[in-house]
């Protein structure tokens, strides 16, 4: 068998169903748009474990998701969806590429959230993109880039509180909107939500618990990824 997408970090495979897909995640890391590559043991299973727990109270919180059923510890059933090429980036607090592009010091707190996006495009480097340039590319219209800045929005502060709870900074997270195969004119939240696509920081001690310490080679990188599943597990309990 073969999947019909394998991706940086999770292999789509098609299913009995022709409107839903396995998504496989793997143990392979990768920044820097692919530059920098390693895998861990338990990566898989952790972010598959921790993205599952999210989009189960995602949904409950009213947020329609791709999400079906947790298959196997590294498999999950997703609605399949034609994914919109434009990522949506929601930060809190100053780091990574803002501060690149800014100058300004990391952690500075935002007085309002900043909802910002970026063209899904390997080879361009997932550059920054507005509104204007989203209409003029036929990305999305200006009626689905409402819906999803307000969807954005809305899962960031369902995110923030309960990431509070489990004693972690929500800094910055990365999200993927799709139209469901089954009825385009639906669009809903994919893909995942891990330590992979956000930016966690412990509350008390300001450690990063995310990709970063793959990106940056702070060490103890699954380490943080199990402490971060930890604390979701506990606080939904
Ligand atoms: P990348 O493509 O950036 O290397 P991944 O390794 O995470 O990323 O691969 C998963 C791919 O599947 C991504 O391109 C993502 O946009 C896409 N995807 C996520 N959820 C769905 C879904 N429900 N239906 C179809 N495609 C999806
Ligand atoms: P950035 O500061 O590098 O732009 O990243 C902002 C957030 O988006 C951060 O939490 C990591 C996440 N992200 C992804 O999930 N995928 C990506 O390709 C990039 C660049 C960032
Ligand atoms: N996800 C991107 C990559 O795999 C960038 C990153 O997360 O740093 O290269």
């Amino acid at each position: 068998m073969t999947p019909l997408y394998e991706g940086k970090a999770k292999r789509m495979w098609a299913t009995e169903n022709p409107d839903t897909l396995r998504m496989e995640f793997k143990n392979d890391a990768t920044a820097f748009n692919g530059e920098k590559k390693a895998s861990f043991e338990n990566k898989g299973r952790l972010n598959n474990a921790i993205s599952t727990l999210i989009y189960g109270m995602l949904e409950k919180e009213g947020v329609p998701t791709h999400f079906v059923r947790q298959i196997d510890e590294t498999n999950v059933e997703v609605k399949k969806v034609d994914i919109l090429m434009v990522e949506v980036i929601v930060r809190n607090y100053s780091a990574g590429s803002f501060c690149k592009r800014t100058g300004m010091e990391e952690g500075r707190k935002f007085s309002q959230p900043i909802v910002e996006f970026s063209y899904k495009s390997d080879e361009l480097g997932d550059p920054l993109i507005n509104d204007d340039y989203i209409r003029e590319m036929g990305l999305a219209s200006p009626e689905d880039m409402a819906h999803l800045r307000k969807s954005a929005l809305k899962v960031n502060a369902i995110l923030t509180d309960f990431f509070a709870r489990c004693g972690l900074k929500l800094i910055d997270f990365k999200l993927e909107f799709g139209r469901l195969a089954s009825n385009p004119e639906v669009i809903v939240l994919a893909d995942e939500i891990s330590p992979d696509g956000c930016r966690l920081w412990d509350l008390k001690t300001g450690e990063k618990m995310d990709k970063d310490r793959f990106r940056r080679d702070l060490g103890n990188v699954m380490e943080a990824y199990e402490e971060v599943l930890g604390r979701v597990k506990e606080n939904l309990a």
